[in-house]
């Protein structure tokens, strides 16, 4: 055990998480975190007592939480530890009210934004994340059908959890049980493992879905990109990826004209267009716009 020096406290830690995030930490991958090195302590976060404290903000006897790591007893010198109230359920901190709690709650109210009525679909839906995501979503009135792994933990999230459905992504035919519990589509796909799961809600996907990038633990142990964009970059990254049909933006056409046509005429905006003459080279022209044969914006002169 080891002592603390001035400035720190010692704490004896009494709960311990275990989160997906820490595969990651075991390869030297490229990634937004650096890797746990052979020999230092693996990364958790912790719950313990407070036994000795050489900082003003911590007596012995305090409940707080840390990122104290894989082993018996932390020091720290208080950066990032919080007191608990030591009445409530401390653990809770280390889950449904902490850091996976609040990936649920950010990800489905910011990015997924789910709306009365809607369809919203999760996996690892009877796990730490998923099985709040299900239940915001169904507090926000919307349909809540989660995806997870065996006969116990599909009847757990619907009869216990209060899900609207849940499909076993380990029966056979997972996309047609996905598409007969979800017959107006998804609107909302908080995406939590990736993999062959993604592969069946993507089909179902309605006009103006939102899918926050949350988890691919399906693919942490890859040892090579899957073929298609990288969704482990769209979720390390924060990327920001929506497709779009201008149509959609008809609305902004006035401003559109008004500011762009304002930059055209002062010479902001430069155009370049590629004329091509008489309407009988129309199909040609066509052919050639396909190849890269244009330069600029393709026009037929017809008189
Ligand atoms: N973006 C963030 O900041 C953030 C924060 C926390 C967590 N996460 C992510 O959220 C996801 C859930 O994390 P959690 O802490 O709530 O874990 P969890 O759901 O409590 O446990 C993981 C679950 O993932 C499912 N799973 C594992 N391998 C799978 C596979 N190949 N295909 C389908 N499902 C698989 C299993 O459930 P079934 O048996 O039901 O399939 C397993 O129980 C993870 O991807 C995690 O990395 C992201």
């Amino acid at each position: 055990v080891p002592e603390p020096r001035d400035g720190q406290i010692l704490v004896r830690q009494t709960w311990m998480s275990l989160d997906p995030y820490m595969r990651g930490r075991m390869s030297d991958a490229p990634s937004y975190a650096r890797p746990v090195g052979v020999g230092e302590v693996m990364v958790a976060g912790t719950v313990g007592e407070v036994t000795a404290s050489h900082h003003p903000d911590f007596g012995a006897g305090d409940i707080v939480q840390l990122y104290g790591g894989w082993q018996d007893y932390a020091l720290s010198n208080g950066n990032g530890v919080r007191k608990l109230d030591p009445a409530a359920a401390p653990q809770h901190a280390l889950g449904v009210l902490g850091m996976p709690g609040l990936t649920a709650y950010a990800g489905l109210l910011e990015i997924g934004k789910p709306r009365a009525g809607e369809t919203v679909v999760v996996a690892a839906a009877s796990g730490a994340v998923g099985s709040l995501v299900g239940q915001i979503a169904r507090i926000k009135g919307a349909r809540a059908v989660g995806i997870a792994g065996g006969a116990k933990k599909v009847a757990h999230v619907k009869e216990v959890l209060g899900f609207d459905d849940c499909v076993d992504h380990r029966a056979p035919d997972l996309p047609g049980a996905l598409a007969r519990a979800c017959p107006k589509g998804i609107d909302v796909y908080f995406e939590n493992v990736g993999g062959a799961v993604q592969a069946a809600v993507w089909p179902l996907l309605n006009e103006m879905a939102r899918v926050p990038v949350c988890g691919l633990i399906a693919q942490y142990s890859d040892e090579a990109p899957r073929p298609g964009p990288d969704f482990l970059s769209i979720l390390r990254k924060h990327l920001t990826v929506r497709g779009f049909l201008v149509g959609h933006f008809a609305g902004l056409a006035v401003d559109f004209r008004r500011e762009v046509g304002g930059w055209l005429a002062a010479g902001r905006i430069k155009y370049q267009e590629d004329v091509v003459e008489g309407l009988e080279r129309a199909p040609q022209a066509f052919l050639g716009l396909l190849k890269g044969a244009n330069f600029g914006k393709l026009l037929v002169k017809i008189a």
